[in-house]
């Protein structure tokens, strides 16, 4: 049984005051949810006070990026040690905002994700196609591309550590969600390229979020599909009430 992971990725959103005032309106209502794994993902000026806001909860910290070096003259970047210090386990890769506005190709994404394994942190590594994309019949070829080259090399046991999300980037911030039937059938196709790519024990083992406007009078229905563990909740993340209510829908 594949154990769902409700991730909340804040994006540039929330000072350390506001990042603080959330994690406590999550605190304060996150009782036993047990069944569901739930992570943070605040920007990495908050991480530190989230990580220590959340210390004795079952609630995980992610970070939103890194770099795949270990350090050097990279201004402006972070590597995988640093955000592993301020106590993150999950680590958000190759999200679409990372792919269209800072340029990050699928061999970008596949170093990252294997230095954030070599650092023992889980990636969560994001894929999905845009609208031309689908209108173009091209959903299954875009995202089956990007599984094969954001996870290629990775070894089998790295690969059932690793978490993917699949983002139809027309469904980010747009209020337009997959239906469950489409998330569905894309989640369906990940696990048959991760067989191709590995066996059928990571296929089925791999959790799969899917992410790209979900909210919570949407989130139970799409975390009932049979392929599907949980989500990677932007917008609707950022309120304690309604990411609550999402991290419900997949008990
Ligand atoms: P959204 O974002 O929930 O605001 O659509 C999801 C994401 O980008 O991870």
């Amino acid at each position: 049984m594949r154990k769902p992971i409700v991730a909340g990725n804040w994006k540039m959103n929330k000072t350390v005051a506001d990042a603080l005032k959330l994690v406590d309106g999550i605190k304060q209502q996150l009782k036993d949810e047990s069944k569901v794994d739930v992570v943070l993902c605040p920007p990495f000026t908050a991480l530190a006070a989230v990580g220590e806001a959340i210390k004795g909860t079952k609630i995980d910290l992610g970070a939103q990026n890194m770099h795949a070096e270990k350090s050097g003259a990279f201004t402006g970047e972070v590597a995988a040690d640093m955000i592993r210090e301020l106590g993150c386990h999950y680590v958000i890769l190759g999200h679409s905002e990372r792919r269209q506005y800072f340029k990050e190709s699928d061999e970008i994404v596949n170093k990252k994700a294997k230095a954030a394994l070599a650092a023992g942190l889980i990636p969560i590594v994001c894929v999905g196609e845009l609208l031309a994309d689908r209108e173009g019949g091209k959903t299954e070829a875009v995202v089956g591309t990007q599984v094969r080259g954001s996870l290629a090399g990775l070894s089998a046991n790295d690969m059932l550590k690793t978490v993917i999300a699949y983002e139809p980037v027309w469904a980010i911030g747009t209020g337009k969600t997959a239906s469950p039937a489409q998330a569905q059938e894309v989640h369906a196709f990940i696990r048959k390229v991760l067989k191709e790519m590995f066996d059928e024990t990571v296929a089925q083992s791999v959790r799969i979020q899917y992410g790209g406007s979900v909210k919570a009078s949407n989130a139970k229905e799409l975390f009932g599909q049979p392929d599907i563990d949980g989500g990677l909740i932007g917008g609707a993340a950022l309120e304690a009430q309604s990411f609550i209510d999402i991290v419900r829908g997949a008990l």
